[in-house]
Order: C-alpha cells, then structure tokens, then sequence
C-alpha cells in the first residue's frame, strides 16, 4: 500500500482512490463467527479459509473483531478453549460501503489493521475490506484504463491530422445536498470528463476533479448545502462551490492542514481528516474563500487549463 499512500502528484492511482467506493473493492462473502464460539474453533477456521481475522456477530450486530494475533495470544497464555466473546477486541474501526477509497487508505496508514469491516447504511456488516482487495481493484481498474487508451490510440491514428476544435465556454452547475454521501464525485466525475473530452491535459484534469471533489464533501459535511459550478473557458477552468451556510468561524485557522471540525460520527465514517482545503489549495492556481459564520461559505478554484510549467507530480 505504500505506492498508494506515497503517491504524489496526481497518478492515475491516487485519481482511483477518489473515484472507486469502498463498496467497489470489498468482499461481500464474509467468515464471521459468534461470542460463543471458542478461539479454538476460530483458529480452526481461519486456517481452513486462509485468512487472518474475522468479525464477530451478536444476532448480526457487529460487536468485535478477533484476528491470528489473538489467537497466538490465547495458545501463548492458555485460554484458547475459551469464548471469542471474552477475548475478542470490541473497540472496532469500520468503514461505510459508500466511502470513497481514499479513506479507507488513510485508515490502513493510521491504525495499521489488517482488514476493516464494511458496514451500510443501517449499519449492517456488509463485507469486509483488505490492503489486498484494494490492490486488486485498483489493479482492474488500470489494467481496463490501459485498454482504453490503447483503444484511443488507435481512434486517433486513424483520424492524425485532424484539427483540435477550441470550443466555447461550457458552463455546468450541480446542486449539492448536506448529507448526501452517495452522490459525493459526481460533479467531480462530470468536470473531469467534461476536461478531458475538450483534450485538457490529464493532469489539470485530476486537479479539477480533486479540488472538486473535496469541495463537493465540504458541503456535504459541514454545509447545510449547496452547488458546485464549473466554469472551462479557453485558458482556464474556474470551479465556484457556495453554500448556504452556517460559515466557518476562523478562515485561516479552516485551512491548515489537519484542522477539522468534522463530529466523531463523521470521523468514523472515514472523512475528517483536516486535509480538504489544503488539497484544494494545492490543485488551484488560483484559490479564494470566502466566508462569515451566519452567511455561507463561497470558495473559487482556477486551475490553468494550459500551464506552462508541469506540476512535476509524475
Ligand atoms: N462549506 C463549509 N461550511 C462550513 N465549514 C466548512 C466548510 N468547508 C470547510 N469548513 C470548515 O473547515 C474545516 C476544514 O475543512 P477541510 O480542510 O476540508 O477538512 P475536513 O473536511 O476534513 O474537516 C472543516 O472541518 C470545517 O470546520
Ligand atoms: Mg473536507
């Protein structure tokens, strides 16, 4: 995972992470078992089903985790004929299935787990989610990225020497609502296609749809909702996102890195991290923000669409 985690600039891998769910690289097909089960039985099943550590399930409700670790711990001490209910760690992270992947990255770096467990919207074990399952999406999706391009390669070949069109300015507009984590990227996706539709640098397309992306969750967060509009003109895009309010209180403090108000909940869920405007910050070439606690928040992105000096992320 430390390819992903240290990937800077904008690659590909790092647009993925964004892009694909949480939901998009689990595995549904989950090995649990129960407080009464014995460690024994556990160490049993986790050898026969190859894997390292499985949730524990009270009448379906997620109220643990027990992984090898705790099993060597039980054969070392002699409690391995004991109850998984008695041992098992309870303090558990889970992710949410409709969280981008980015987080569920960032939670690997931070708590260095194994696996995380999935839950939905009811708060529902769902699947469960692995370094190794991450690799393996990102895989996939790379693997059909290339075919792509090959395939464009070849369109274009055929069509060599046909002239670029500039088109006009293209407006588009998104509304935004607090809350609403399952459509978080779709404006994103949307700026970015339309970017690299126009033939814009791939780069200064991911720009776009990073410093979107992050100002599409704010509002959703911390907003009471909102819209996010794009503007691609001939030199460059200008991505405005307002919302309603209630405003942040300090500005400057809101920018640094680290810093959030995000509620545990929200935490929990994987977003929080303090990181958004700083992102945002760094993928604009020109930033401005705007805000009064009691009014919104109004914040503008320019992003060149043709920079003369590369960003030297790859
Ligand atoms: N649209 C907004 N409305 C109100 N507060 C906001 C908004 N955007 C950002 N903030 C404030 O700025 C802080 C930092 O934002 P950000 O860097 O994106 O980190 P995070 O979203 O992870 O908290 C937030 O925790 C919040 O207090
Ligand atoms: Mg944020």
């Amino acid at each position: 995972m430390s390819v992903i985690n240290h990937t800077n600039g904008f690659s590909v891998a790092h647009e993925l992470i964004y892009t694909l769910k949480v939901r998009d690289a689990m595995s549904r097909d989950v090995v649990t078992v129960v407080p009464d089960n014995s460690l024994r039985e556990v160490q049993a099943l986790l050898r026969e089903r190859r894997i390292s550590g499985t949730p524990v399930l009270d009448n379906g409700r997620l109220v643990g985790i027990v992984s090898l670790e705790d099993i060597i711990s039980a054969l070392d001490h002699g409690h391995i004929e004991e109850r998984v209910g008695d041992w098992m760690t309870t303090n558990v992270v889970t992710i949410q299935d409709n969280m981008p992947l980015h987080r569920a990255v960032e939670f690997f770096r931070r708590y260095r787990f194994g696996r995380i467990p999935v839950l939905d919207a009811g708060g529902c074990l769902c699947g469960i989610l692995t370094q190794a399952d991450i690799v393996v999406r990102l895989m996939e999706e790379l693997n059909h990225i290339a075919e792509e391009a090959a395939r464009r390669e070849i369109a274009l070949l055929q069509r060599a020497g046909a002239p670029i069109t500039q088109g006009q300015e293209v407006t588009m507009e998104f509304p935004v609502n607090a809350g609403d984590f399952d459509n978080a990227g779709i404006a994103s996706a949307r700026i970015k296609a339309a970017l690299k539709e126009r033939g814009i640098d791939i780069k200064v397309a991911r720009r776009a749809a990073i410093a979107t992306y992050e100002a599409e969750t704010n509002i959703i967060i911390h907003s009471i909702g909102g819209a996010i509009t794009a503007r691609i003109g001939a030199e460059s895009v200008t991505i405005q996102a307002a919302d309603w309010g209630p405003g942040i209180e300090d500005v400057e403090m809101a920018l640094r890195p680290g810093f959030s108000t995000a509620s545990e909940l929200v935490r929990v869920m994987g977003f929080g991290a303090g990181m958004g405007l700083p992102n945002i910050q760094k993928c604009a070439d020109r930033f401005h923000i705007e805000s009064k606690p009691g009014s919104g928040t109004r914040l503008e992105v320019e992003i060149d669409l043709h920079p003369v000096v590369s960003d030297g992320g790859e």
